[in-house]
């Protein structure tokens, strides 16, 4: 990148702090009133930017990277997940991808310790309860849960937010197991005092609550399928805090109402912001907004990082954060 300057376009708002840094080192258009950008927007957008900051919410994909300008010559992903992105067109088209890995590890295992404590728990339906204003009072025999302590949490997907969920889960008790491409480093494995599974099924059969952890790439796609999903217990519970598309939602929302899943804690779906109508009426499921990394802090800590990878990139080094390839 030759200019001083770089044109970067946000495609959505982000926390006032970034956009005033960026303002300060960039020839930056902003998004301030949030509304995600029409197809004809991004499209006007990858054909005059030198940079785009997108978010998970625009779809990048092969027909609109072929749309693109010669200028695009870096795409400076505002989250972790790239899946959004199509990365060889990308790749094939010189365009450099980054992302915003390490700084939404903490919240994002904070978020899916809060579901694996919260569905057992039953937490959902009693705060609805005394909301509603239907409390008759306390029983020895009403409103009972799971016990999380000493149960089988199953982790797929051994990354840096799996094993930050594996930290804390060990804290409460439970003991990890983990499916992942790779087995991880032995220390690691003996600091969460973790058993590995090569075989997915082996583990989905033997585990109390399963942890989606992993991202969402082609291998990964339906990842817990109908097949898979009917291996687990009936007692079983689902948390996934990564990407919808790693789970059959049809599949897992008839398991529910079927009472062979025992419930789910789902802080993100197969087609967002659309969730699957049947899912909202069910009692045993805790349904959030793809909200595990939204902290104010998480999101400046993101935000730094687009700015430095854009910054880097713009005197002529190697941004950081750049997106290899698909990892899991
Ligand atoms: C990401 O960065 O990919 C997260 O899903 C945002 O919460």
């Amino acid at each position: 990148m030759t200019k001083n300057k770089p044109k970067v376009i946000v495609t959505r708002k982000l926390p006032d702090v970034i956009e005033t840094r960026m303002m300060e080192l960039f020839d930056v258009t902003l998004n301030l009133d949030d509304t995600p950008m029409t197809k004809a927007e991004l499209t006007e957008a990858v054909q005059t930017a030198d940079v785009l900051v997108p978010t998970l919410t625009d779809r990048i994909d092969a027909r609109l990277l072929a749309q693109a300008g010669d200028n695009l010559r870096l795409i400076a992903n505002y989250g972790t997940g790239v899946d959004h992105i199509d990365l060889a067109s990308a790749r094939q088209r010189g365009i450099t991808v980054t992302n915003t890995p390490d700084v939404l590890t903490e919240d994002t295992a904070d978020m899916t310790m809060a579901l694996i404590l919260a569905v057992p728990r039953r937490l959902a339906e009693g705060a609805m309860n005394v909301r509603s204003d239907d409390w008759k009072g306390w029983s020895p025999t009403w409103m009972l849960g799971h016990r999380i302590h000493g149960k089988r949490l199953g982790i797929i997907g051994m990354g840096r937010i799996g094993s930050a969920v594996a930290r804390r889960a060990k804290g409460f008790g439970l003991s990890v197991h983990y499916h992942n491409r790779h087995r991880v480093h032995p220390e690691l494995e003996q600091e969460l005092e973790a058993t590995y599974w090569e075989s997915l099924d082996q583990m989905l059969s033997r585990v109390d609550i399963v942890s989606v952890n992993c991202p969402h790439t082609p291998a990964t796609f339906h990842l817990l399928s109908g097949r898979r999903l009917k291996l687990l217990q009936p007692q079983a519970y689902v948390v996934n805090t990564s990407r919808g598309e790693v789970i059959d939602e049809v599949a897992l929302t008839k398991l529910l109402q079927s009472g062979d899943i025992a419930g789910a804690g789902l802080d993100v779906f197969e087609h967002e912001p659309a969730v699957n109508p049947k899912l909202l009426e069910l009692d045993n499921v805790l349904l959030l907004p793809h909200m595990g990394s939204a902290t104010f802090e998480g999101r400046i800590d993101m935000g730094d990082k687009v700015l430095v990878n854009i910054k880097t990139f713009a005197d002529g080094h190697k941004p950081p954060d750049r997106v290899i390839g698909e990892a899991f």
